[in-house]
């Protein structure tokens, strides 16, 4: 059994990044899930949509087919998400679902994942929910066959406070045929005051730029049309390898590469600069789209927060990206609630939304988060007050969503049509260059196609449009 320990998981030090090939899995257990269906719930971010892509592959490596049915699965594995409270209750409340099925079927319960790598959630497991077959956390899904391998006779609970590796040889099934996940690192070192992410994924270790573009150029031949490079933190890329290289580099060798489309996330103001700003200005393929996460328009919480800029030096980047890009959409992650966050800092992150005027916003409400500096600080807002300040917040970035949609009205924009819309069969759906969801009536021919589409109708959250 390996436990998770916080104070390992927030140590750092200068101990070289071993780049491994980790994975491997037997002849036996190649056969541990023939005639058996996994089923894969991946909660949290893309990091986390992209390590269920590896999870998937594994379990199809050890012989299992997959099911999108919960009933019909004989392994489960939830992929779970520590950000805030409200992950952690979505993933209590399917794990009381499983229970009960596991009392009339025989089910293999897995439980992956940041909350997994929380010594308060394993405490829970340890003492509550002795029935999940196995635990493991971030740092080691190369080593699942194993580690179900060992589950099969007693819980097994593996899971390590490191500040990691790179493991380069684990498999992977994409969800998608059209675009892909890429990581170029892993980790985060910048220690918000309020997340947990560096102690659930450690140290930041970048990959080496050879097997990123190797990477693309396999995902090209491959017939992909979109790479989103992934990072907690993809301004700092670089920083942590001995050679000069950094985001502004890759960012240009991966649009060399030529594929149709690149995006990135996520993006820390603090480490955008002028060269990545100029790339991307100069490559058609790399999308004018950015994530650049807020968290509060007061100086006073910003500080608090650990964010290292103003909100000045916050508006600055802002502007500049917004005249250098030419129809750059910009988006945001706001937190309301901070501990000390008075009606004053509040009404400066209202200032900062009304002169920014995203595109749009995800919008939380501070959540605690046990071992972190900000779960510390005393907070004294009542929930209601905190309530109250998100509606407005979302009120606000809902005004603006709607009126930058509005401007494409009867605009002809480029499409990528992913896959068959929700709302009816007719129907594509996919985004613009700037990450706009648009529904547009088109046969399956139109798949995995970039097309343009006249926009015909345009609500806060998507447009409608016809193939031109
Ligand atoms: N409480 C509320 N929101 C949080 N986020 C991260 N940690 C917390 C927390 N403890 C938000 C930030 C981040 C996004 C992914 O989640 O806005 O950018
Ligand atoms: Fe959730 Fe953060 Fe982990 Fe992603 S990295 S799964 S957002 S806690």
């Amino acid at each position: 059994m390996n436990l998770p320990n916080l104070n390992d998981a927030r140590k750092r030090t200068k101990e070289k990044v071993n780049i491994l090939e980790n994975y491997k899995i037997t002849i036996e257990q190649k056969l541990i899930g023939k005639g058996k269906k996994y089923y894969v719930k991946t909660y949290g971010c893309q990091m986390n949509e992209h390590d269920s892509e590896n999870i998937k592959a594994i379990l199809e490596d050890m012989g299992y087919s997959s099911t999108d049915n919960l009933e019909d699965a004989n392994l489960i594995i939830l992929n779970t998400c520590a950000i805030r409270e409200n992950a952690h209750n979505k993933v209590f409340g399917l794990l009381g679902r499983i229970k009960h099925m596991k009392q009339t079927k025989e089910v293999m319960v897995g439980f992956g994942g940041c909350m997994a790598q929380e010594e308060v959630i394993i405490d829970e497991i340890l003492s509550k929910y002795k029935w999940i077959d196995f635990v493991f956390g971030t740092h080691n899904i190369y080593d699942l066959p194993n580690i179900i391998e060992k589950a099969k006779n007693k819980q097994e609970i593996d899971v390590f406070s490191i500040e990691g590796d790179v493991i380069e040889n684990i498999p992977v099934k994409r969800d998608s045929k059209y675009k892909a996940w890429v990581n170029i690192m892993y980790g985060c070192d910048k220690f918000c005051t309020y997340c947990i992410v560096p102690y659930t994924r450690g140290k930041q270790r970048s990959r080496l730029p050879e097997y990123i573009i190797d990477e693309v150029n396999n995902l090209i031949k491959d017939g992909y049309k979109e790479v989103t490079l992934l990072g907690q933190n993809v301004n700092a890329y670089g920083k942590d390898l001995d050679i000069d290289y950094n985001m502004a580099n890759l960012l240009e060798d991966v649009a060399k590469t030529n594929i149709e489309r690149i995006r990135f996330v996520t993006s820390h103001p603090w480490d955008f600069n002028d060269d990545m700003i100029d790339v991307i200005s100069k490559y058609k393929n790399i999308m004018p789209y950015i994530h650049l996460p807020l968290q509060s328009g007061s100086n006073k919480i910003l500080k608090l927060m650990g964010r290292r800029y103003t909100k000045e030096q916050y508006l600055k980047l802002y502007n500049k990206l917004k005249t250098k890009i030419p129809n750059c959409a910009i988006t945001t992650d706001i937190i309301v609630g901070f501990p000390n966050e008075t009606k004053e800092d509040f009404q400066d992150t209202l200032d900062v939304v009304n002169k920014c005027k995203y595109d749009g916003a995800f919008t939380f409400i501070f959540s605690p988060r046990i071992g972190t500096p900000a779960c510390r600080m005393k907070d004294e807002i009542l929930l209601e007050e905190k309530e109250e300040r998100l509606q407005i917040l979302n009120d606000l970035v809902n005004k603006y969503s709607k009126e930058n949609n509005l401007q494409y009205l009867n605009k002809i924009v480029p499409v990528l049509l992913e896959d068959y819309s929700s709302k009816n069969g007719n129907y594509l759906k996919g985004y613009t260059d700037t990450m706009k969801l648009v529904n547009v009536k088109a046969d399956d021919n139109y798949l995995g196609k970039i097309v343009n589409v006249k926009i015909t109708s345009v609500k806060t959250w998507s447009m409608d449009g016809e193939i031109i």
